[in-house]
């Protein structure tokens, strides 16, 4: 399973990045204006040094809601770097931009996905990815990970290649759920991704043998 990292903030990219396993990065307005960023200029900037840092898939999200306004920013934010997926809501006029980016070769990662149906349409119209969102699911007492089993089943019968980018992933064990479910990508908080290292059995056993290794010298 391929790990993306959730957020915007370069320092935190740097260090999923340094961590070895990362394999792309997924934005959306939210998270770019927690940090700060504003106006198009900087906005195409900040797309573009967070290509500078990663090897994968940038998904940078557009901010129209209307189909012309997306292709045209689609266009526009996929002529930044080859890295960029261009990120677009499950909605009418997002299905059809996603139908006319994929026939340009451009990559579309299909957001703010919460149904089987919203799926299908998305990989039906050449989405590479889907991104149902587990723990806003969840957040309203539905559960998320039937989602992406349901959506990674549906892909499996009917061979679909886009890829179930299981997103709002809030923290660890909704890593491993999604490993159970078969999801493509995670795409996840670093804290959540850490949170995998954490075993207190390790940390008392590496004390032991930090203590023992002192006998040797
Ligand atoms: C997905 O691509 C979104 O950026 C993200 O996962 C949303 O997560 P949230 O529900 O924690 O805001």
């Amino acid at each position: 399973m391929k790990f993306f990292v959730d957020t915007a903030n370069l320092d935190q990219i740097r260090e999923a990045q340094n961590l070895g396993v990362l394999d792309g990065v997924t934005t959306n307005p939210s998270l770019m204006a927690k940090e700060g960023i504003k106006g198009k200029e900087a906005i195409l900037k900040h797309y573009v040094d967070i290509c500078n840092i990663v090897d994968g898939d940038v998904s940078a999200e557009v901010l129209s809601t209307e189909y012309e306004g997306m292709i045209k920013e689609g266009l526009e934010l996929a002529a930044l770097h080859p890295q960029i997926v261009v990120k677009v809501p499950a909605t009418k006029d997002g299905i059809k931009a996603i139908k006319y980016l994929t026939e340009k070769n451009i990559k579309t990662n299909c957001t703010l996905v919460f149904s089987a149906g919203q799926a299908l349409l998305a990989a039906k119209a050449g989405a590479t990815y889907v991104s149902p969102f587990v723990g806003r699911l969840d957040d309203n007492a539905t559960d998320g990970i039937a989602l992406i089993e349901q959506i990674v089943d549906m892909f499996n019968y009917y061979d679909f290649e886009t890829q179930v980018l299981a997103a709002s992933i809030r923290h660890t064990m909704h890593i491993i759920q999604c490993v159970e479910a078969g999801a493509d990508v995670a795409t996840c908080p670093l804290s959540a991704i850490e949170g995998l290292l954490r075993h207190p059995l390790t940390d008392i056993g590496l004390a032991q043998f930090v203590k023992d290794s002192q006998k040797m010298n």
